[in-house]
């Protein structure tokens, strides 16, 4: 991997003495981000379960989820799901070296952010095939499916929570304003701070 610790990177654009603002997450990343934590959240929260809406809205996020993961193939290098791979072993080095002060900040997602972002598309994914199962003649009424929709959903949430957790943390270890970058698309990182 490379580490680019000089302002002066081909990646970085200039920003104030400060800081280095490096452009990262593309609009459709972000478009498809908050649309998705929209969709999820008032689907699982607010619509009736039984109703056309609640459908309809499924299939949206099944709609954003294969576009994402169709960009994840061909879009730019940080949006690439090649970029942030779900490897545990290297999530776990990434906590070690986090806790020991370790400032370096990535252009894509962070080791441990992959796993949950894998985490977060998995069970939503899983939540979505059953919410179709279920209303097939195979698996209608069938109580499992019903059972794993459901807790899915509530496993999905508790990761939203730990998500957004993770994201409040680590832009206060980097100093990176993360929220800001899904909004604007820039990270902005800390000109001595050393980038992966
Ligand atoms: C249902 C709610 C949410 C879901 C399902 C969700 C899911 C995700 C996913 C899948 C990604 C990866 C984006 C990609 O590569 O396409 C992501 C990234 C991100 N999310 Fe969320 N998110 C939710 C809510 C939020 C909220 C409320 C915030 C802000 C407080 C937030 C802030 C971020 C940020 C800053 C990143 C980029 C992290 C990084 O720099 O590595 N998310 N989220
Ligand atoms: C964003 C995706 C989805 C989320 C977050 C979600 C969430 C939920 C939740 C939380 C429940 C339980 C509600 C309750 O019992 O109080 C539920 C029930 C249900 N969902 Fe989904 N769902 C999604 C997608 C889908 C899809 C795509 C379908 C079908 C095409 C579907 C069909 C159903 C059905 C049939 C029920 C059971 C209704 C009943 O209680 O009889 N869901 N969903």
């Amino acid at each position: 991997m490379t580490r680019h610790s000089d302002p002066a990177s081909p990646k970085a654009a200039c920003g104030r003495d400060s800081v280095r603002i490096v452009p990262v997450w593309d609009p459709l990343v972000r478009a498809v981000h908050w649309l998705l934590a929209a969709t999820i959240l008032v689907n699982g929260l607010l619509s009736d379960p039984e109703s056309d809406l609640h459908e309809t809205l499924g299939y949206v996020a099944l709609g954003l989820l294969v576009l994402r993961l169709g960009w994840g193939l061909i879009g730019p290098r940080p949006a690439r799901l090649a970029s942030f791979p779900p490897y545990p072993l290297r999530a776990l080095h990434h906590l070690r070296a986090v806790l020991t002060g370790d400032r370096t900040v990535h252009l894509t997602h962070n080791p441990l952010g992959a796993l949950m972002v894998w985490n977060i598309w998995g069970s939503l994914g899983i939540i979505i095939a059953t919410g179709i199962m279920m209303g097939t003649r195979r698996f209608f009424g069938v109580d499992w499916v019903e059972e794993v929709h459901e807790a899915m959903f509530d496993w999905l949430l508790l990761s939203v929570v730990l998500h957004v957790g993770g994201v409040i943390f680590d832009s206060r270890r980097s100093g990176v304003p993360l929220v800001r970058a899904m909004i604007d698309g820039r990270k902005r990182i800390p000109a001595d701070a050393p980038i992966e």
